[in-house]
């Protein structure tokens, strides 16, 4: 999987994609992110990227000659209709559409994003018109820019990728990927400070151990995320479960 990330700071990503996961991944050459600098694609002498609003206001909005340009040369197309199979342009601002598991996984199977950080104060809207396939937000608060959704964009991708992690099943087991958050988890000591880890965790019956995952996912769930778990449908072992705590 191919990421462009297009960025007024590119120095921003000096760090963040050269850890963990997202580092083994692109050794393994499951995924290249290339971080692109806009003014790249500026053809005047100072290089301009933004400019004030039409009607007045605050701030200053991006320019659109700098993103069509950057989108045609990293794409073929400036034209949204043509692009490749595969191949997406997601501009990151507050506006979008919420990023979600759902939405993650949708578009960890797509092979090449261009991803557009937006700045907080707005792009120009013929960008989003012409170019844009997807808006993508990573919350209801507010950011200066989308480098830092970016980066989330990015994790949370690359992740999903077949054989960047560890274990094939450990991506199913995460938080949402079945609308539950994830079980509590121990290691050792078995005792610290005078906190046990529950009893059923240090025998080795599975079946035991993976029913009471289920139950503390299905409380936890209740307990921190109602909206989510008002959401989910509950099975009968489910509902026995739950039975077993009325908290
Ligand atoms: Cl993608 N961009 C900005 N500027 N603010 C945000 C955001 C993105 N997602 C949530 N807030």
């Amino acid at each position: 999987m191919l990421f462009d990330i297009l960025t007024i700071f590119p120095e921003f990503f000096n760090g963040p994609f050269d850890f963990g996961i997202i580092r083994r991944a692109r050794l393994a050459g499951l995924t290249q992110i290339n971080v692109r600098d806009l003014r790249e694609w500026t053809t005047d002498k100072h290089r301009m990227v933004d400019d004030r609003p039409f009607g007045g206001g605050d701030g200053m909005v991006l320019k659109p000659d700098p993103i069509f340009a950057a989108v045609e040369s990293l794409t073929g197309t400036p034209d949204r209709a043509s692009y490749a199979d595969g191949t997406r342009v997601i501009l990151l601002t507050p506006q979008g559409r919420l990023l979600t598991q759902m939405v993650a996984s949708e578009l960890s199977a797509q092979s090449h994003l261009v991803v557009i950080c937006g700045r907080y104060e707005g792009v120009d809207e013929r960008v989003v018109d012409a170019v844009v396939t997807d808006e993508i937000s990573i919350g209801d608060y507010v950011l200066s820019g989308g480098e830092p959704a970016a980066v989330v964009l990015v994790d949370a991708l690359v992740r999903l990728l077949p054989g960047a992690l560890g274990s094939e099943t450990s991506a199913a087991n995460d938080s949402f990927s079945d609308g539950l958050l994830d079980c509590p988890h121990y290691t050792r000591p078995p005792e610290f400070r005078g906190m046990k880890v529950p009893e059923v965790l240090l025998g080795g019956n599975h079946a035991e151990i993976a029913r009471w995952r289920r139950r503390e996912s299905l409380r936890k769930t209740r307990r921190c995320r109602p909206d989510l778990f008002e959401k989910i449908e509950l099975g009968k072992d489910d509902c026995d479960l739950l039975r077993e705590f009325e908290d």
